[in-house]
């Protein structure tokens, strides 16, 4: 029940699980050309190889809509999953506004085709994938920071991509450490995680006390982040109250970006990525 206990336990797990395992630093050579490895595509959950670049991009559902006035296109929750290998798998990973959740795995070999790293400050030095977005979440992302700076707050990008093997490493150590009920309420399980969607980054400020901490809410950057952060196409994925629904603890530093239109509509409702696709449209 205390929400803020397993925050700080589970924070500690995730600086445990980085700095024990180091199941965060597979470099970037990948993105330079220099393809770093190339595993085979997963048909079981045991699947640990995850670094294939995506070959094709998802076919059947229009491709992203992004900060234009349109509305973006709406399917149903329903069209847009399929069971693979007996696992509920999203049908459009590639789609800016897909919705990844315990309920929707991601292909387990899925790579987004178009990481980048975002020109923003990060805590560390390390030239690792986790500071990888996709291209239209990483110019958002540094809209939104020069923003921030403008506005005397300043932030850090602390994860951004993870593999589906780094994912797996990831759970598997706060399993280790936390036990099975804290990860099951702060980390997603390999597959399952909007950080292999290149779409989520957690953010932070300079104080490491309040570094993935739900503490990090009433900080003046967890509060410029909470009302800023729509206007450049990003939501807070797991909001305070809404657990029953995304099925996380709240994490007041995750970003997850779905466009300007999407997120400002999410975030002025608050109402969650869920609850917006399964509901009809307010305007
Ligand atoms: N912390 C979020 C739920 C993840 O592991 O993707
Ligand atoms: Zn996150």
């Amino acid at each position: 029940m205390n929400k803020k206990v397993s925050g700080l336990a589970m924070a500690t797990a995730v600086c445990m699980a980085t700095v024990m395992s180091g199941c965060e630093a597979p470099s970037l050579d990948f993105l330079s050309g220099k393809k770093e490895q190339v595993s085979q595509p997963a048909s079981s959950g045991d699947n640990t190889g995850a670094q294939t670049p995506a070959e094709e991009p998802a076919t059947g559902a229009p491709q992203g809509q992004d900060q234009g006035s349109n509305a973006p296109h709406k399917p149903t929750m329903e069209e847009t999953i399929r069971t693979v290998d007996g696992i509920p798998t999203v049908t459009n990973p590639e789609e800016l506004y897909v919705i990844v959740n315990k309920q929707r795995a991601l292909p387990s070999d899925y790579v987004p085709s178009d990481l980048t790293e975002p020109n923003v400050p990060f805590p560390f030095k390390d030239k690792v994938e986790k500071r990888l977005l996709r291209e239209p979440a990483a110019r958002a992302l540094e809209a939104l920071f020069s923003q921030a700076k403008q506005d005397g707050i300043e932030l850090y990008a602390v994860s951004g991509y993870r593999s589906y093997k780094t994912q797996k490493s990831l759970y598997e150590t706060y399993v280790r450490t936390q036990g099975e009920a804290h990860a099951a309420a702060f980390s997603a399980v390999p597959g399952k995680s909007e950080h292999q969607t290149g779409l989520a980054m957690d953010v932070s400020g300079l104080d490491q006390a309040t570094r993935l901490e739900q503490t990090f809410a009433d900080t003046p950057e967890g509060m410029w982040l909470a009302e800023k952060c729509a206007a450049f196409g990003f939501i807070i994925r797991y909001p305070k109250g809404k657990e029953d629904i995304t099925g996380y603890a709240y994490e007041p530093w995750h970003l997850r970006y779905v466009g300007k239109e999407m997120a400002e509509e999410i975030m002025s409702r608050g109402i969650t990525l869920e609850e917006y696709f399964q509901e009809s449209r307010s305007s």
